[in-house]
């Protein structure tokens, strides 16, 4: 029992010496991730170990989680409570295609070609789960509660609440019918301080896709005379 109980404490002080709190204990980041100070982090982020985060520019929203060996360049905007797989990359810039040669590398001219780096940011919305080796190219849009599956490879716009697969990825299903996609749009609930949250309790526990009828009733009463006009009027204009 003692045993055990020794075991447990272990395991506790092993997770804290391997993470570590940082940018005023607003983000938890895993041993060998680089470059978390060229992002803005929206807080209470979790970051897994040997991620890596190139080049200025990058956002991460709100609560927004990144598993491990994620690698991305900004330019890049990441919305809030979306989910990183391990081993997603994410690129906001790409190598020169249209010149006499795609080396940006210093050893050819001191970098001269890094001029010629094609940079088209990535915007992530809220809530998009990015599955396990799934990679997002230059100039890409990704909607609010978007999945991208695991392997994908993203090369254009993915709309919000829609799952695309494959490389190159293609929608395979818009995620709920439209009125309930249009409703959930309209309620934003990624914004909610942590008291407003509770009331999306029914909704948490609903199967959106097998009941959209009653997804919609609840969404109606969140968004029609309750907590999104509330939180309307409180915004700054
Ligand atoms: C996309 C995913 C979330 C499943 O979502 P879902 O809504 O349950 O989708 P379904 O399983 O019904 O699949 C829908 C279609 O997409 C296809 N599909 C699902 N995942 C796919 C993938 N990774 N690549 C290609 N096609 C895929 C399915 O075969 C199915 O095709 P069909 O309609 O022709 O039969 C899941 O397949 C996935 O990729 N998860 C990521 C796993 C991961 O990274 N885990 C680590 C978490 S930290």
């Amino acid at each position: 029992m003692r045993r055990r109980v020794a075991t447990g404490i272990s395991k506790v002080v092993d997770r804290r010496l391997r993470s570590q709190s940082m940018h005023g204990g607003r983000v938890v980041v895993g041993r060998d991730t680089l470059g978390t100070r060229n992002v803005q982090w929206g807080g209470e982020n979790i970051v897994g170990r040997n991620c890596t985060f190139v080049a200025k520019k990058i956002s991460v929203g709100r609560r927004t989680t990144i598993n491990n060996a994620c690698h991305i360049a900004g330019p890049v905007t990441i919305g809030a409570y979306c989910s990183f797989a391990p081993g997603v990359a994410v690129f906001g810039r790409d190598h020169p295609t249209r010149h006499l040669t795609t080396y940006v590398g210093r050893a050819l001219l001191g970098g001269h070609m890094k001029r010629h780096a094609k940079v088209a940011p990535v915007q992530i919305g809220n809530d998009v789960y990015v599955g396990h080796g799934a990679t997002i190219l230059s100039g890409v849009t990704v909607g609010d509660g978007a999945i991208i599956a695991a392997g994908a490879v993203v090369t254009r716009d993915v709309d919000a609440y829609t799952l695309v697969a494959g490389n190159p990825a293609t929608a395979v299903k818009q995620r709920f019918r439209n009125d309930v996609v249009t409703a959930l749009l309209r309620l934003r609930w990624w914004e909610f301080e942590d008291a407003q949250l509770a009331r999306l309790r029914p909704l948490l526990d609903l199967d959106l896709e097998a009941e959209p009828d009653r997804a919609l009733e609840l969404l109606r009463d969140l968004t029609g005379n309750g907590i999104r006009d509330h939180l309307d009027e409180a915004a700054p204009s």
